[in-house]
């Protein structure tokens, strides 16, 4: 009877086989979708397995900024702005991340007794560099509730990125990386490469899936982990109803809100999630390669266990030049570094109507590829010498990813 459900479960999820080639744990991954779809609540509650949230936080769920397991939906709305709550709003200084006060991110909800940090509008607005692309991202905060943010504090809005196929991209040995970083350009091809702190995030910051779903559940979540015991998540000193109000800690096993069993599941379930597949096109996998894409987003890496990772990635930092600069430095990566961006799936998001980039400023591909810049620059000019019949079979190839 147990193997009937278990076998049931697996049919139902479509999961079989997690990255890697390993069987995974059904249960698990069935276990973990269910912690990723929780819609949390602060404590204290009756419902003691759902409690924790907050005091400040993002989002109730893991899957309110990725439904199903994808990205932001970050269709602009009628009014012409775009809606906040699947794009966070990070915080830093030349320094690094973070604002005294305000920590890391701006959390735009409260528990009862704790105010949200303020409200959060996404505009579109005309960009200064419009032979770059038309629109950039105009963020506005109001109702600050604890005080303005420090004069050195800027803002950068962030997108969240689809995570299919990322237990693959986890599969990728470091050492592959580490042979593909060029960082002083000794090749002079004009792209460098560098390693970031770790493989996920467009800043390339956290390590493992481990490590980034423990930061995912602390800084968006506001729950506290085994690795990141801390009960009020991203909340400052500066901010004493949240550190002083009630918390999970207590009630729970391993005296934190999600404990190592509820860690070890919801890692399951993300890093099971099937890689998009991508449709065969040699003529446009040969243009993709002449106009110097490649030469980033490389077509595909091979896992330890030696299978391709057709992910369009190579993990690393690339100067993208000034016009997409953020706003401060994170780890490794510059203001103006960014990890390239993963292209399986790019399809589906252009299906969805998606926005590109890491702040969602690009409504369409090309205008992802206009915004390239610094390293990307002769990949950026090449593109636009195409002729418009070869620019056409491009932008299909990469809307068939
Ligand atoms: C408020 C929206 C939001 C919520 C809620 C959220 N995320 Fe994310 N997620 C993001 C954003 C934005 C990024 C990109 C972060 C960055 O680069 O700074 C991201 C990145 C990730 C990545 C790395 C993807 C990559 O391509 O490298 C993983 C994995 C992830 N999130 C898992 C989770 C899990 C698991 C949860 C629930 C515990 C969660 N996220 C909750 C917005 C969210
Ligand atoms: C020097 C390295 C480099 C080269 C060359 C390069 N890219 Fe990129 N690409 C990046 C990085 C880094 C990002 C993420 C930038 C950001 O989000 O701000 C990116 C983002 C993108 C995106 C947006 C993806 C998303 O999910 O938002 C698309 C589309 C894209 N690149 C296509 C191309 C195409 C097509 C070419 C060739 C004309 C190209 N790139 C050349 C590094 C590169």
């Amino acid at each position: 009877m147990r193997r009937r459900l278990t076998l049931v479960l697996v049919l139902a999820l479509g999961i079989g086989v997690a990255a890697g080639g390993a069987v995974a744990e059904p249960l698990d991954v069935a276990v973990g979708k269910a912690l990723f779809d929780r819609v949390w609540v602060p404590s204290p509650a009756s419902t003691r397995g759902s409690d924790g949230l907050g005091p400040l936080h993002s989002a109730r769920s893991c899957a309110a900024c990725h439904a199903g397991g994808g990205g932001s939906k970050t269709a602009a709305q009628s009014d012409g702005s775009l809606d906040p709550s699947e794009l966070v709003v990070r915080l830093g200084t030349d320094a690094g991340p973070g604002d005294p006060v305000y920590g890391l991110q701006i959390q735009r909800m409260g528990t009862a007794q704790v105010a949200p940090e303020a409200t959060v509008t996404v505009d579109l607005a005309p960009s200064p560099s419009p032979d770059l692309g038309p629109t950039i991202i105009g963020i506005r905060l109001d109702a600050l509730a604890y005080g303005p943010l420090d004069a050195r504090t800027r803002i950068e809005a962030r997108r969240a990125p689809s995570l299919r196929g990322i237990g693959w991209l986890a599969q990728i040995p470091q050492a592959t990386l580490e042979a593909m970083a060029d960082p002083e350009d000794r090749n002079g091809d004009g792209v460098s490469g560098r390693l970031g702190n770790g493989r996920f995030g467009w800043k390339a910051m956290e390590p493992t899936v481990v490590t980034q779903t423990e930061a995912a559940l602390v800084t968006d979540l506001g729950l506290s982990t085994p690795h990141r015991p801390s009960h009020a998540g991203d909340c400052t000193r500066g901010e004493a109803a949240c550190m002083t109000a009630p918390h999970g800690n207590d009630g729970h096993a391993e005296g934190v809100e999600i404990p190592s069993d509820a860690l070890r599941a919801l890692v399951a379930y993300v890093a099971a999630l099937p890689a998009p597949r991508s449709s065969a096109d040699a003529d446009g996998s040969a243009l993709f390669a002449k106009t110097g894409c490649a030469a980033c987003h490389v077509p595909a890496l091979n896992s330890a266990g030696g299978r391709p990772v057709p992910a369009f990635t190579d993990l690393l930092l690339h100067d993208l030049g000034p016009g997409l600069a953020g706003g401060f430095p994170e780890g490794t990566a510059s203001p103006s570094e960014w990890r390239t961006a993963p292209l399986w799936g790019l399809g589906v998001g252009v299906r969805r109507g998606d926005r590109f980039l890491h702040d969602a400023r690009a409504a369409t591909v090309d205008e992802a590829i206009r915004w390239h810049g610094g390293e990307a620059a002769s990949a950026r000019a090449r593109y636009l010498a195409l002729t418009p019949n070869e620019a056409t079979r491009l932008l299909a190839y990469l809307e068939g990813l």
